[in-house]
């Protein structure tokens, strides 16, 4: 029988909702410099206005509460919070998410704090180049502590940061994401230094007697072998060692896992672990681990046949150097799965194996931090919109949960990514994940109006049931 305090919620981020980027004090993050250049983003656009959640805060808390949500994650902007990074806060920040914070619990909504959602302040990335200089771990840990100073009383559920193998590899390997850069070794030294911020911001979290739960959360797709040749096995074998052990190791058993470091050094792809460094991420461990899951990975050996998968964001892709770990595995394509409007492969199962495989090498609580479908959506003439698409992702995900709890997973809770329609990174207005729609799109932000979908009333039921299982 699942727990009565499941936490059904549903997620968001700060630069994808809020807008006014650059106003009430706000610094400038590295995703307004990002969007502001010509072909980084769909259409040029830009979350200078997202959906005006900061305006919009209280309807849309009152839309969750009719929802009948019981958690609701969110992240703070640091250059809100700090404008320059570091040095004066900006009370405007604090207070704005005070108001929120305070009309989620008035409304019995959990609020799950994420503390990082890449929008770094710029000024950090200007003055020694942000996650690449280890100035990076004090910075953040600095701005954590002021969280946990003024939010620490009333937040129980924290997220470091939000998927950190993501912002890293888009932002250091494929030259998606700021600051746009193709180059293995320094994809490896600043994602170092995040993990070192990441263990330090826990760290630190104890040291203040903070009475929540905290945990990174984590992009996971989970790596299939092609075919039954060896050789695929031991490409899917590699890809989970260099794209998942590679973070949840060092988050879960602060060290880094050994394959993985070997199949780096031999491409002459070096950690920089100083001395030290070990014993900071030992310290830093979570009280739960944050899961994002959207799709499933196949990977094949580059000595063997198959297809090489392409991904198509909205945008056009970037020149990609060669990588180290284009020697060991190569994505391809799985022909037994349906895929999105976005070609990512729908695999519910996908989402059993990633609950069983965390739980089998770690046995850590999970929190479902994301997982949603990005799809077309379309408002009808009578005001409506029929996402059934959305629902039948959503529930056989949740079927998958149920499935793995009766395993033995222990699942905390499940946050559909997204509550509201939002600003997809690479993607516009145009890719949809919400249970509201918002009408607005590339061209222009009409009036931002707020309508809710089919899967909205449908996650009221869910929710009301504790799951889609009898119980
Ligand atoms: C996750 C991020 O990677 O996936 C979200 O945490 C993001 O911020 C979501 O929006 C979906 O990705 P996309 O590219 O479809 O918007």
């Amino acid at each position: 029988m699942r727990n009565k305090n499941f936490l059904w919620g549903s997620a968001s981020a700060a630069y994808q909702i809020e807008g006014e980027a650059y106003n009430h004090g706000k610094g400038l993050s590295i995703w307004d410099e990002y969007s502001k250049i010509d072909g980084n983003t769909f259409k040029n656009t830009t979350g200078e206005v997202a959906i005006d959640f900061y305006n919009k805060y209280k309807e849309d808390i009152a839309l969750m509460k009719e929802q009948g949500l019981k958690a609701y994650r969110f992240s703070v902007s640091w250059p809100r919070i700090l404008p320059n990074g570091r040095g004066e806060i900006n009370q405007e920040g604090i207070d704005f998410y005070n108001n929120v914070i305070d009309e989620l619990i008035k409304n019995n909504i959990e609020p799950i704090l994420t503390i990082y959602h890449w929008d770094l302040p710029n000024t950090l990335q200007e003055e020694y180049q942000g996650w690449e200089d280890r100035r990076i771990v004090d910075d953040f840990v600095n701005y954590c502590e002021i969280l946990y100073k003024e939010f620490g009383h009333k937040v129980k559920y924290w997220v470091t940061l939000n998927e950190q193998n993501i912002f890293t590899t888009l932002g250091y390997v494929l030259n998606l994401h700021p600051p746009k850069v193709s180059d293995y070794q320094r994809f490896v030294n600043a994602n170092h230094n995040a993990n070192l911020a990441q263990a330090k911001a826990i760290s630190k979290f104890r040291q203040m007697n903070i009475r929540g739960k905290i945990g990174p959360s984590f992009a996971y797709s989970p790596s299939y072998a092609k075919s039954e040749n060896s050789l695929d096995v031991l490409a899917a074998e590699d890809a989970q060692e260099l794209t998942d052990w590679f973070w949840l190791d060092v988050y879960i058993k602060g060290e880094y896992p050994k394959i993985a470091v070997e199949l780096l050094r031999k491409k002459g792809i070096e950690i920089p672990i100083e001395n030290g460094d070990i014993d900071v991420l030992k310290k830093g461990k979570p009280d739960f681990m944050g899961l994002n899951y959207y799709q499933s990975f196949v990977y094949k050996s580059p000595n063997t046949k198959g297809e090489v998968y392409k991904s198509n964001n909205n945008t056009v892709s970037q020149k990609i150097n060669k990588q180290p770990t284009d020697d060991y595995f190569i994505q391809s394509i799985n022909k037994t799965l349906e895929v999105t409007d976005w070609n990512w492969t729908i695999d519910p199962n996908g989402l059993e194996v990633a609950l069983r495989r965390i739980t089998s090498r770690y046995g850590i609580p999970i929190l479902i931090t994301e997982n949603g479908l990005g799809a077309i959506d379309k408002l009808e003439d009578n005001q409506k919109i029929y996402d059934d698409y959305r629902i039948a992702y959503i529930k056989t995900h949740i079927e998958a949960i149920e499935k793995a709890e009766e395993l033995g997973c222990n699942i905390i809770g499940y946050c559909t990514w997204s509550f509201q329609d939002l600003f997809s990174w690479l993607n516009g207005y145009q890719k949809r994940y919400g249970f509201i729609y918002v009408d607005r799109d590339e061209k222009s932000q009409k009036e931002l109006k707020r309508y809710k979908k089919k899967s909205f009333y449908w996650y009221r039921d869910i929710i009301k049931n504790n799951g889609v299982g009898k119980r």
